[in-house]
């Protein structure tokens, strides 16, 4: 276990979600780190010092001078000592407060004292996450060489919904993990991961699809991530859940939004692969109301949509791997190919329609592998973590 004996500073902030920071104590502690907690004064509203100092099993810090006992608690030697400094959750305050060198309380002190990298779990209202000052805040941080670790989508304590929960302790930890884990081979890459098929409205009811699941794309985001890189998942819809330890899961429906997410973070990517089903042509309108069944036919005026592959083959740098799929029915290697040089690929996995057992919706694949050299691999049928696994290591050997 990669964090086994690693010393990690856990900032709690003033947050309803302040109660997930006993969980995450506790899969810290389980995983054999030691963990100091401090506390903003907000904080102790939310979740007892008590219950936190049982848990780390070290008392939890939240002044600099401790009064009783006639001490100072050094905020240098306490960012010094700590191999990690986690926040989470750090609330919009705090952030905002980080983000412009503010130092009003023990936790801000140590932040500005820091030597080791500084993890960023927030937490707040989905207006809150949205508003352009804390977008502002995180991207400071983020250039600050602060790694943040995106809060989820779903109920908040407002009774809203939306995009500002706390990620589970359970990601926070995968984070952490991975962080630490030199021995795996990707560690420091980043991996950009399409998945799933793209809904093209038709009207607001009704759309064109695809039957494609999305498990090959996300099998290929978990073995990213198993091996170290921090991954971007850009997933049309899909049932599935979703991976464990992302760095970005960002949903899509169409394949315009596919695409504007896809160049927004291509250039970053060490890696990208493109495994969605992406619509190939859109409705040229897209009712503002329910079309009505008026008449004996319909005919639907499509257009095209753009190549999201080709786009970003097209802006490839030689240091970025780039692979993409290819599903087809007949003159299959030719086809791919094709797509392989059109698309400027440096592999494509060929998926054909003819063979038994593979394909969308299933938990197996076959694939055949053909690289820019022209070498041919025809992988056997295998489960799609499996076939991840094999593309994965075909990655690997092409990294500079
Ligand atoms: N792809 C893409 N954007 C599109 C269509 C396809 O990025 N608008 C990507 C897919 O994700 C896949 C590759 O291109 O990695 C090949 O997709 P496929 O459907 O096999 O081929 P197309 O290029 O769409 O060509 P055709 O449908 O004519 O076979």
């Amino acid at each position: 276990m990669a964090i086994r004996g690693k010393h990690i500073l856990l900032g709690v902030c003033g947050s309803i979600a302040a109660y997930k920071a006993a969980h995450l104590i506790r899969l810290l502690k389980k995983d054999g780190a030691s963990v100091q907690v401090i506390m903003t004064p907000d904080a102790a509203d939310f979740i007892t010092p008590l219950t936190l100092s049982t848990l780390s099993g070290n008392p939890v810090l939240t002044t600099y001078a401790d009064r009783e006992r006639g001490t100072w608690n050094n905020h240098v030697h306490l960012a010094l000592q700590a191999d990690a400094i986690v926040v989470a959750p750090v609330s919009a305050n705090t952030l905002a407060k980080f983000a412009n060198g503010i130092c009003d309380n023990l936790l801000c002190a140590v932040y500005l004292s820091a030597k080791s990298s500084v993890f960023l779990a927030p937490a707040m209202d989905l207006d809150m996450w949205a508003h352009p000052a804390t977008k502002a805040n995180i991207s400071r941080l983020q250039q600050a060489g602060n790694l943040i670790i995106p809060p989820g989508n779903g109920p908040l304590a407002s009774g809203l919904s939306g995009e500002g929960r706390l990620a589970e302790p359970e990601d926070i930890l995968a984070f952490l993990t991975n962080h630490f884990d030199e021995s795996r081979p990707l560690t420091g890459k980043k991996a950009l991961v399409t998945a799933g098929p793209t809904h093209e409205a038709i009207d607001p009811v009704r759309y064109i699809g695809n039957h494609s699941s999305g498990k090959m794309g996300y099998a290929l985001a978990t073995e990213l991530m198993r091996l170290g890189a921090s991954v971007t998942l850009v997933s049309g819809p899909s049932d599935l859940p979703k991976p464990t330890g992302l760095a970005n899961f960002l949903p899509v429906t169409s394949a315009a939004e596919m695409l504007e997410q896809c160049v927004a973070n291509f250039n970053d990517a060490d890696i990208t692969v493109m495994s969605a089903a992406v619509a190939d042509y859109t409705p040229k309108v897209t009712a503002t109301q329910k079309i009505k069944k008026a008449t004996a036919g319909l005919t639907l005026e499509l257009k095209k949509t753009v190549d999201i592959l080709a786009t970003l083959g097209s802006q490839k740098k030689i240091s970025q791997v780039l692979v993409g799929f290819a599903l087809e029915t007949n003159d299959e290697q030719a086809n791919a190919i094709a797509k392989l040089q059109k698309k400027n690929l440096d592999f494509i996995a060929l998926n054909s329609m003819q063979d038994k057992g593979a394909g969308f919706a299933g938990d197996n694949n076959k694939v055949t592998i053909i690289h820019r050299s022209g070498t041919i691999e025809a992988l056997d049928l295998k489960p799609k973590s499996e076939v991840a696994r094999d593309i994965c290591t075909r990655i690997i050997a092409l990294l500079p």
